[in-house]
């Protein structure tokens, strides 16, 4: 068992991620499962808090536009970084754009499927240039390797 002064040390050096999730992503699990599976978000979002014990992980999702910009400029300087599934606002949202622009937490862009192998509407993400990168293909575990890029990245 570790000192109350060693338990201190390492929830100040624990890093913080926030993971935000764009619309209809909360029907994870039951939403176009050829291309999204049969998972649900919050059971995945279990799995990442067990695999990542040195990560404070904390998840939000909306299916509002402004929602998600309120919650980008909330974790400007309280988060080490965000992973950000802006679904289908990421080929539409130019507000959500200039919200991480605005920021100054890292953000990286991940997407379930791989955006460049489904329709033409889709291989446009008008978020990727204002974020340190994308990730897009690799099913759930494309959060999993945003995390990962996060902690290697700070
Ligand atoms: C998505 C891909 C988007 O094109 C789509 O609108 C989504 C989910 C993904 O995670 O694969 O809702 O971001």
């Amino acid at each position: 068992m570790s000192s109350p002064c060693k338990q201190l040390k390492q929830t100040m050096q624990k890093k913080k991620i926030l993971i935000i999730n764009g619309p209809n992503l909360n029907l994870l699990g039951s939403r176009e499962t050829s291309v999204y599976g049969n998972i649900s978000f919050e059971e995945y979002y279990n799995k990442l808090i067990k695999d990542f014990k040195e990560v404070d992980i904390d998840y939000f999702q909306s299916n509002h536009e402004g929602d998600i910009i309120d919650k980008l400029h909330f974790a400007n300087n309280k988060y080490n970084g965000v992973v950000l599934n802006a679904a289908a606002y990421t080929h539409t949202s130019i507000a959500i754009a200039d919200a991480i622009a605005a920021i100054s937490v890292p953000v990286v862009e991940v997407h379930i499927s791989n955006i460049f192998s489904r329709e033409k509407f889709r291989h446009k993400s008008m978020i990727a240039a204002n974020c340190i990168g994308s990730i897009s293909g690799f099913k759930l575990n494309s959060y999993k390797l945003g995390i990962l890029a996060l902690i290697i990245d700070n």
